[in-house]
C-alpha cells in the first residue's frame, strides 16, 4: 500500500488554537493531505467548528454552545487562550484568523479557496442530542456547496464521522455517496470479524485502542475496512501506526507525520 493520508486534527492544533481558521492554513502550508474538523450546531442552527460542549476551554465565554446565536458566538475570542497566540519572540501577529469562531461554511470557502485537492473530515457533534438535525443541517450544506455527491477526481472531498453508528447510518440515508467514518474508542464485540455498517467504508480507531490490539488494524483491513487512526501525536505512536498500516494518520502537528513520512 501507498503512505497515509495525513490529515491535521482540528487544524496544526499543537502550534495554533484549534478549529481557528489559521490552524487550518498552517495546516495546509504544512502539506497537509486533508482536515479534521468538529461541528456543532448553534441555538440558530448554523454549523461551527467547536469540539466541546461548552465554550470555556476554548474561548473567553462559558455556557453551552448550543445555547449561543452565531452573532453571540462571533463576539467570542477563540484564540487567545492558547500558547500559540503568545509567543515569547513576539514575532506572530494576532489577526482575526486566529481568533474568531469558524463556521463550517468559512472552512469549506478556505478549503476550495486552496488551490490544490484537500480532504475534509467532518465530526458530527453531538449526533444524540439533536435528533438527527446535525447531519440533516450538514448534509444540505454540502449540497449547496456541490460536495455532498463526491467523485473520484474533485479535489475537494469531504468524508463525515462519528461514534454513533446511528449517526452514520443517517448520513449514508441522507447522501449515500458521502463516504464515513465510524468512530472507534472501544471495540464493538462485532468487530473485526467483518465490514462495517450501513456500508461505512473507513473505520476511525483511537490510537489508545490500536496500542492496545497491535493486530487490530491488520483485521479491520483484511475484512475490507480502511482505517483512518486518531490522534496520533506521539513519535512511538507514529512509528506503531506506520508499521501497522494505516490508511489515514489524524494528527495535531502533521508537519511531524509528513516529516517521518519523508513528504
Ligand atoms: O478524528 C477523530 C477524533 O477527533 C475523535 O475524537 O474527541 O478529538 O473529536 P475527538
Ligand atoms: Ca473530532
Amino acid at each position: 500500500m501507498g503512505d497515509p493520508l495525513v490529515f491535521a486534527h482540528r487544524g496544526s492544533s499543537h502550534d495554533l488554537p484549534e478549529h481557528t481558521l489559521a490552524a487550518y492554513l498552517r495546516a495546509l502550508d504544512e502539506g497537509a493531505d486533508g482536515l479534521e474538523c468538529d461541528v456543532r450546531l448553534t441555538r440558530d442552527g448554523h454549523l461551527v467548528c467547536v469540539h466541546d460542549r461548552r465554550l470555556d476551554r476554548t474561548s473567553n465565554g462559558n455556557g453551552l454552545v448550543s445555547t449561543r446565536t452565531l452573532a453571540e458566538l462571533e463576539a467570542l475570542d477563540f484564540g487567545s487562550w492558547h500558547p500559540g497566540c503568545v509567543p515569547a519572540d513576539g514575532t506572530e501577529v494576532l489577526d482575526e484568523s486566529h481568533t474568531r469562531l469558524l463556521t463550517l461554511e468559512r472552512l469549506l470557502d478556505a478549503v476550495l479557496d486552496a488551490g490544490r485537492p484537500v480532504r475534509l473530515l467532518v465530526e458530527t457533534k453531538h449526533p444524540s442530542r439533536h435528533g438527527g438535525n446535525v447531519e440533516r443541517r450538514l448534509v444540505a450544506l454540502l449540497r449547496r456547496y456541490g460536495l455532498a455527491e463526491p467523485e473520484p477526481d474533485d479535489p475537494v472531498r469531504v468524508t463525515v464521522m462519528s461514534f454513533s453508528p446511528l449517526a452514520v447510518r443517517r448520513i449514508r440515508e441522507l447522501a449515500p455517496a458521502l463516504p464515513t467514518v465510524l468512530l472507534l474508542d472501544v471495540l464493538p464485540r462485532w468487530l473485526p470479524r467483518g465490514r462495517l455498517p450501513f456500508g461505512t467504508p473507513i473505520a476511525g480507531p483511537g490510537v489508545a485502542l490500536v496500542r492496545n490490539r497491535p493486530q487490530l488494524v491488520t483485521a479491520l483491513r483484511a475484512a475490507g475496512n480502511q482505517v483512518y487512526v486518531w490522534t496520533v501525536n506521539k513519535p512511538a505512536d507514529l512509528d506503531l501506526v506506520l508499521a501497522a498500516g494505516v490508511d489515514g494518520i489524524i494528527t495535531d502537528r502533521p508537519a511531524h507525520a509528513l516529516a517521518r513520512l519523508g513528504r
